[in-house]
């Protein structure tokens, strides 16, 4: 991830930033994949591509309408090592390729979404800001009418430093916090000064499924959830997952013992794909979670 000079003020910082992120994907080479499984027909999902996703994609990328209509449509997107874990301080390590990174992770997964969503654990550290960069996948994002960048939504009990972090600092980016009594108290201030920051206080401290309602009456109606696991388990048990989107690397590795979810979460599989040339093995799915045994 690029870092930027800690003295420089935030709006030259999210300037470098973008500079970086968008040099890191434009430079970045891309096999394209290779469809094994395409059931997309079948199902009710809305497409989403344009003349380059679709060449590398190897077709329409697909994102389902929410079950629910009073809550927003969510997917999860993870990669995993080839043993099933998902937790490594940079998950770009467990293999999954730059194809899943650029494509799909900071791609088609959100490129269609009002807003992504991140466990604290996940978002926190100074330089972070989730959205698309690639320019193929901004002016994509540019012609389905969306802002530049999505809503930036992170859950947390405890609180974050919103002082110290890039995602709660651009003004033209807003950002929502679910949390508790307690956390709200420890961010109040913060907060008070930067009116883009949306305090979202969870009235029982895991009221996942209030708090997607109150985004959904807010305006936000997709929502590509990263992650980690201990959130994405959460909202998998409580059925406000869709679409989930998980790239396999061809290798063991990762933290032992850690899958999206403890639990069985799959459906029917709507799109299976493999990588080719040097991410030959790379395996990626989009799993729908209805029909899901529920936990
Ligand atoms: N392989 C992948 O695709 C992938 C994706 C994402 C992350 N990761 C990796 O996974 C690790 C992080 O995952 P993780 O499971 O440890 O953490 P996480 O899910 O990112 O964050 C956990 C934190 O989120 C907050 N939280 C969770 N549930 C909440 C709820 N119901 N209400 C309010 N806040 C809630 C809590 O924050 P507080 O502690 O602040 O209260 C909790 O400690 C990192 O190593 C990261 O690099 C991998």
């Amino acid at each position: 991830m690029p870092s930027t000079p800690p003295d420089q003020p935030w709006h030259a910082r999210f300037d470098a930033f973008v500079a970086a992120k968008t040099a890191q994907a434009s430079a970045a080479i891309l096999p394209p994949y290779e469809t094994e499984i395409d059931a997309a027909a079948d199902a009710d999902l809305h497409p989403i591509g344009n003349a380059w996703t679709r060449k590398l994609y190897d077709g329409d990328f697909h994102v389902s309408a929410a079950r629910d209509p009073d809550r927003p449509a969510c997917s999860l997107v993870f990669v995993q090592s080839a043993d099933g874990n998902t937790d490594a301080r940079d998950p770009g390590m467990l293999g999954g390729g730059n194809t899943d990174k650029h494509l799909i992770y900071e791609g088609l997964s959100r490129v269609a979404a009002d807003a992504v969503l991140a466990g604290a654990a996940t978002a926190r550290g100074r330089t972070t800001m989730f959205s698309v960069w690639h320019p193929e996948l901004v002016a994509l994002r540019s012609s389905l009418g969306l802002p530049r960048h999505p809503t930036q939504i992170v859950a947390t009990r405890h609180g974050m430093d919103i002082e110290d972090s890039l995602l709660f600092n651009v003004p033209t980016v807003p950002a929502i916090v679910l949390t508790g009594a307690d956390g709200a108290d420890r961010m109040h201030q913060a907060a008070a000064l930067r009116p883009w920051i949306t305090l979202m206080v969870m009235r029982q401290p895991d009221e996942l499924a209030d708090a997607f309602r109150r985004l959904r009456a807010r305006g936000i109606a997709t929502i590509s959830c990263i992650g980690g696991r201990t959130l994405a388990a959460q909202l998998l048990d409580a059925r406000l997952v869709d679409d989930v989107y998980l790239t396999t690397a061809p290798r063991p590795g990762g933290v032992p013992g850690t899958p999206v979810s403890p639990h069985p979460w799959r459906g029917r599989v709507i799109t299976r794909k493999h990588g080719t040339g040097p991410e030959a093995g790379v395996l990626f799915e989009h799993i729908s979670t209805a029909g899901a045994a529920v936990p």
